[in-house]
């Protein structure tokens, strides 16, 4: 009995200790089973690295390096058993006894740890391995004992990066393969073509590069921010020379991940049209130059012309032999049909194949290009625009505008790789956009990521087979630098990681985001790379009614400092450190702003959050009226806005009623505009309702001539929502909404007292 009490109090320190009551050991992706056991593992000098066979001994050698440069400790690496006195670490490619060619294990003993795998699993073991060592380094660390057997969820596991858009130097791309393998990711898509820069030197076409590899300046600003668009003067370019990329490909290799190269058409290909103006649609094409603003150009290759696909097959020749992947990725996505309609050669290859149009006019040119890779062992992916007109007989669908095109795949018994954009655009933004740096738009934060289930349940369990994995994009447009490359992808990256390769059993939000994500953050704070810092733990950008507001907040990053304010100010390091819980008291009819920054060791910033606490004690009577119109009046003012203060009823060029707030009834007429909705909402019973509005741009929600929602200003969808107290009956409301350019959204939304938010429909609104 005492003998089990010591080693229970034993096993509790050394949970509290060192894995902070963390059940996967701070192991991002968490692992498929931990198994926490007593006592603990030192490293020391005294201790000894020893390998089986030339491969893990490349592993096991990373791994003394990884030693030497984290904790200066230079542990000697040896083939032959050495007594090492204070404990081996012994890498084993014959220890692994799984079937998963990616899977390890991963045994750490008092005396002993058995880092045992394949390959990449070994190499995954490593990483593991790597993870639960103590992210503060120093001393001889300590690990606690566990057994750990873990392999991945999908077997596709990829991140893409686009370098047409803007370029990323050479040491770039290696650091972005190198934090791929730490996360156990096993694929690198490299959009090397588009309209704005043709990457890959082709030696047969050298103008691709001479000429398509630049362009002669680049659109300052966001694409739809304003006409006519601003641009920055400075030619801006560049390639990657053959030899180069095959440097790329080796380092690649040696961490276990496939580059799959993406040669697009038949759109997105100005920047080649550029160079070779003849492989566009009728006699005589272009001039064109290489793009220099963003969007879908209807320049694309001519599907009518035999040197179109000459060309492409002599491109695809000389890329294969750079890239050992089966898969290559030739695009198919947004591709106009325009110029094909009016081109007497694409109509005459219609007519002759009997296709019945544009869109099996697409299909023809992805069939045939994947013949042509086929006959060279090669396998294709396309994105889902590859289904139009009827899918080429062995591709994999790239499954982008949504999730649709996975599961049309998956139905047709094609696999498919899913990359939606509402979940796994990483060029989508992280925060409100005016805490943001300049973004393409959407809002997927980490824990949208996170909550991704790439496995449509509608599937069959035989058509979820063909769900080969899941990937996120990194679009360029307005990612000019390696650092906003970073921002973007971490910690979005975690998440990622965690949903390729975690089952679902084993992923787990809280455990991710409150106690993993912060030691890897904190890691990261220790170098030159650049991250988005989370805002605090439990910090919220809302309105609450409340009298009295428990503070609740942990720092995103381990090690760093939040810092808040309550009298409305913007915090900073001269204000008040959050060290301890404390609570708000709200005196009544009166509101308080709490206001949280978390600054990380390195000086690293996070959003401001912003939670204003009202405490409204009494309630809006009712209006004595009983309006007999349902939905609300509206008044449609085209125009620049910048604010919903500026829109003027009187001044409606267009008023009627509608049902409810949607902008849909404005679409197609002017490009920017505000609108004024107004009647009346009614409550159903007394209490304290949530009201919100997600717009993009700016809009307002007033009841009884009060501002509850402020969600104004040029922005990007965002929701932001207000408090009120009102009693039963009828309450006027008014919804301001302007549209500057760009995507055109605006819902509003109420929460009952009880009740799960809803929008606000025609059925509560009144004029
Ligand atoms: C894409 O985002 N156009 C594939
Ligand atoms: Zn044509």
């Amino acid at each position: 009995m005492r003998k089990i009490l010591t080693l229970l109090t034993c096993c509790l320190f050394a949970l509290t200790s060192f894995a902070q009551n963390d059940p996967n050991l701070g192991i991002i992706p968490a692992p498929k089973s931990v198994m926490l056991k007593a006592g603990q593992f030192q490293f020391t000098k005294q201790s000894g690295i020893l390998f089986e066979t030339a491969e893990d001994y490349k592993i096991a050698s990373l791994f003394h390096d990884f030693l030497k440069n984290s904790y200066f400790l230079d542990i000697p690496v040896a083939k032959a058993f050495i007594k090492a006195p204070n404990g081996v670490i012994r890498f084993s490619s014959s220890g692994y006894t799984g079937k998963n060619a990616e899977g390890y294990s991963l045994s750490i003993g008092p005396k002993q740890i058995n880092v045992s795998g394949k390959g990449a699993g070994l190499f995954y073991a490593m990483q593991s391995l790597m993870q639960i060592l103590p992210v503060v380094r120093e001393g001889a660390p300590k690990i606690p004992c566990a057994e750990i057997n873990d392999e991945p969820r999908y077997k596709y596991r990829g991140m893409h990066l686009d370098v047409g858009r803007h370029m990323m130097p050479l040491p770039f791309i290696k650091k972005y393969i190198d934090v791929l393998a730490q996360y156990k990711l096993n694929t690198f898509h490299w959009h090397l073509t588009e309209d704005q820069g043709w990457r890959i030197e082709i030696k047969k076409y050298l103008k691709l590069t001479q000429v398509g590899g630049f362009r002669a300046q680049t659109l300052i600003g966001h694409y739809h921010d304003r006409m006519p668009q601003a641009f920055d003067n400075t030619p801006y370019g560049g390639f990657y020379t053959q030899d180069e990329v095959k440097q790329i490909v080796a380092y690649a290799t040696s961490k276990y991940i496939t580059v799959i190269p993406e040669i697009e058409m038949p759109g997105h290909s100005v920047a080649a049209l550029a160079a070779y103006p003849e492989l566009a649609c009728g006699d005589n094409p272009g001039p064109f130059k290489t793009a220099e603003n963003w969007g879908v150009k209807e320049d694309v290759y001519c599907a009518g012309k035999e040197s179109t696909f000459n060309f492409l097959q002599d491109v695809l020749t000389e890329i294969l032999p750079l890239f050992p992947s089966t898969y290559i990725h030739i695009g198919g996505d947004e591709c106009p049909k325009t110029r094909w309609k009016e081109c007497k050669y694409c109509q005459k290859r219609i007519a002759d194949n009997n296709l019945k149009n544009e869109e099996e006019l697409q299909s023809y040119f992805i069939h045939r290009m994947e013949k042509f890779l086929n006959s060279k062992g090669r396998q294709i992916i396309g994105w889902d625009e590859i289904l139009q007109g009827g899918l080429a007989p062995n591709a994999t669908v790239m499954s982008w505008t949504g999730v649709n095109g996975g599961i049309a795949a998956a139905k047709q018994n094609h696999d498919a790789i899913m990359t939606p954009g509402n979940f796994v655009y990483f060029d989508h933004l992280q925060g409100k956009s005016d805490q943001e740096p300049l973004a393409i738009g959407g809002y997927t934060p980490m824990q949208e990521v996170y909550s991704y289930d790439p496995t449509p349940s509608t599937l069959t369990p035989e058509q979820q087979k063909h769900i080969i994995g899941v990937q996120a994009n990194v679009w360029t447009e307005y990612i000019a630098t390696p650092q906003h490359v970073e921002y973007m992808i971490f910690p979005r990256m975690y998440a990622l990681s965690e949903i390729a390769w975690t089952s679902l059993e084993n992923k787990n939000y809280m455990n991710f985001a409150e106690q993993r994500v912060p030691k890897h953050l904190a890691q990261l704070d220790k170098t030159n790379t650049v991250y988005r810092v989370p805002t605090a733990i439990g910090a919220k950008d809302t309105v609450i009614a409340a009298a009295e507001y428990p503070v609740r907040l942990k720092p995103s990053v381990t090690g760093a400092k939040i810092y808040y304010t309550i009298n409305g100010y913007t915090p900073r390091e001269t204000d008040k450190t959050y060290s301890a819980d404390f609570n708000i008291k709200i005196p009544a009819g009166e509101q308080c702003t709490l206001k949280t920054i978390v600054i990380t060791p390195s000086g690293k910033r996070s959003a401001v959050t912003t939670t204003t606490l009202v405490n409204e004690p009494s309630a809006g009577a009712a209006l004595n009226i009983s309006p007999g119109n349902k939905g609300l009046r509206y008044f449609y003012l085209p125009g620049d806005f910048t604010s919903v203060a500026q829109l003027d009823t009187l001044q409606a060029a267009e008023k009627g009623t509608a049902p409810s707030v949607s902008p849909a009834k404005f679409r197609g007429k002017a490009r920017t505009f505000g609108t004024v909705f107004t009647g009346y909402i009614n409550i159903e019973k007394d209490g304290v309702y949530s009201f919100s509005t997600t717009s993009d741009d700016g809009s307002q929600l007033w009841i009884d001539n009060k501002l509850v929602v402020q969600n104004d200003g040029k922005h990007f969808n965002f929701e932001t929502n207000g408090v009120a107290n009102l009693l039963k009956g009828y309450h006027k409301i008014e919804l301001r909404y302007f549209q500057a350019g760009g995507s055109n959204e605006f819902k509003a939304y109420v929460t009952a007292p009880g009740k799960a938010k809803q929008e606000i429909t025609e059925s509560m609104l009144f004029n």
